[in-house]
């Protein structure tokens, strides 16, 4: 059984630098902590739900934080994405809806904590459950 022999220097410079290592990984770590992703509606994304709550239990079950990212995917010409506000998602009224974007897709960095209204503003979409309110928290 062979043994490799380090001198003491170099042994001294390998250890500072695995410590180093270890020490970028974790703030690498707490820096992929700090923002998520998120896919509104997974794999579904952002269309016509199978059912009315779709979107609002998809809220509930994520706990978007400030900094992190909201992606809407949806068909351009199938669906849009409407910022919009509480009274107008209440009773998804679309006649005037501030924020409208039909060709892309969005990608959100929430910067407030609070509430944001999204719907899609095509007749009868929201109607049938494609809107959400999610309340977005403190980091
Ligand atoms: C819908 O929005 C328009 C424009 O803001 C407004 O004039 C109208 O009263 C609203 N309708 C309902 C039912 O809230």
């Amino acid at each position: 059984m062979s043994q490799i022999r380090l001198p003491n220097t170099t042994m001294t410079n390998v250890m500072s630098a695995m410590t180093m290592m270890v020490v970028l990984i974790l703030m690498l770590q707490l820096h992929e902590a700090k923002a998520a992703t998120y896919i509104v509606g997974d794999q579904r994304g952002w269309t016509i739900p199978p059912y009315d709550n779709y979107y609002k239990t998809w809220a509930s079950k994520h706990r978007v934080k400030v900094n992190d990212i909201l992606v809407f995917k949806f068909e351009y010409g199938k669906q849009n994405w409407a910022w919009v506000e509480r009274h107008d998602y209440n009773v998804c009224n679309t006649t005037a809806v501030p924020v409208v974007a039909s060709k892309y897709t969005i990608v959100l960095r929430v910067l407030t904590p609070t509430t944001f209204h999204f719907m899609c503003s095509f007749p009868g979409h929201c109607s049938r459950g494609q809107k959400m309110s999610l309340t977005v928290v403190c980091a």
